[in-house]
């Protein structure tokens, strides 16, 4: 595990706690320190400051409390009064600031910025990474219960009134399982190819058990429930 002993890290963690400790939506201090761990270790791989991404990956989502929406500019300005009362390196504020703003996934990378930094490339794809494998499934779910969207509604088709979309396996196919194609360096295409993985296994069981499919299934036969079950709800 990657940890950083400096102490503006110190006091921005703490920041990060009171700010979020108990967040229910998946955006907790729990998200923050893991998307800085993955986000310092692709910063280790392709060259980019790890002080930046650091902090940028702590304080991302601070404004998050006040609600999801506007929450990447509420964000930024809680770190920028955060890190300029922790002795961060002054020089780098505004890189960290200008990534916290920017943050906001939208298919194909729309809500990207146009040239994004490596710091923002490195940040980006930590992020994206903890929506995916077990902690995604976890946390996506914990995000739809919050926002009252349901479970799954496989009759609804189209667009909902719901900025959250129609239902939570929705949006896997509306998002989740788009992100590798948004992943910007190789170590995040590498690592979201493996929990993507994950995930389709586990919609090939979610339907077996919607539909109560797997109540006759042996224990023979249970080991081989992922090729005999269709991953996509188009294909059922
Ligand atoms: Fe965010
Ligand atoms: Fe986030």
């Amino acid at each position: 595990m990657i940890s950083n002993h400096s102490s503006w890290a110190q006091e921005i963690e703490l920041v990060v706690r009171q700010s979020l400790s108990g967040e229910s939506s998946g955006h907790d201090p729990s998200h923050a320190f893991r998307v800085r761990t993955v986000g310092v270790r692709i910063a280790a791989a392709t060259g980019a400051d790890s002080e930046v991404v650091a902090a940028t990956a702590l304080l991302h989502d601070v404004g998050h409390r006040k609600g999801r929406l506007g929450h990447a500019k509420q964000s930024a300005t809680l770190a920028t009064q955060a890190l300029s009362n922790c002795g961060f390196p002054e020089t780098k504020i505004s890189a960290v600031v200008a990534c916290i703003e920017q943050h906001d996934w939208k298919p194909d990378r729309a809500g990207d910025p146009p040239h994004p930094t490596r710091e923002y490339q490195a940040f980006a794809d930590a992020d994206r990474l903890d929506a995916l494998g077990a902690v995604g499934i976890a946390r996506t779910f914990a995000f739809g219960g919050v926002h009252g969207r349901p479970i799954w509604e496989p009759e609804s088709e189209g667009t909902s009134e719901s900025p959250y979309g129609i239902s939570t396996i929705h949006h896997f196919y509306e998002k989740l399982l788009r992100l590798p194609n948004d992943m910007y360096t190789e170590p995040g295409r590498r690592l979201a190819a493996h929990r993507v993985s994950v995930m389709e296994e586990f919609l090939r069981v979610f339907y077996l058990e919607w539909e109560s499919r797997d109540f006759e299934v042996t224990d023979e036969s249970r080991s081989q429930i992922g090729s005999h079950c269709e991953l996509s709800r188009n294909e059922r």
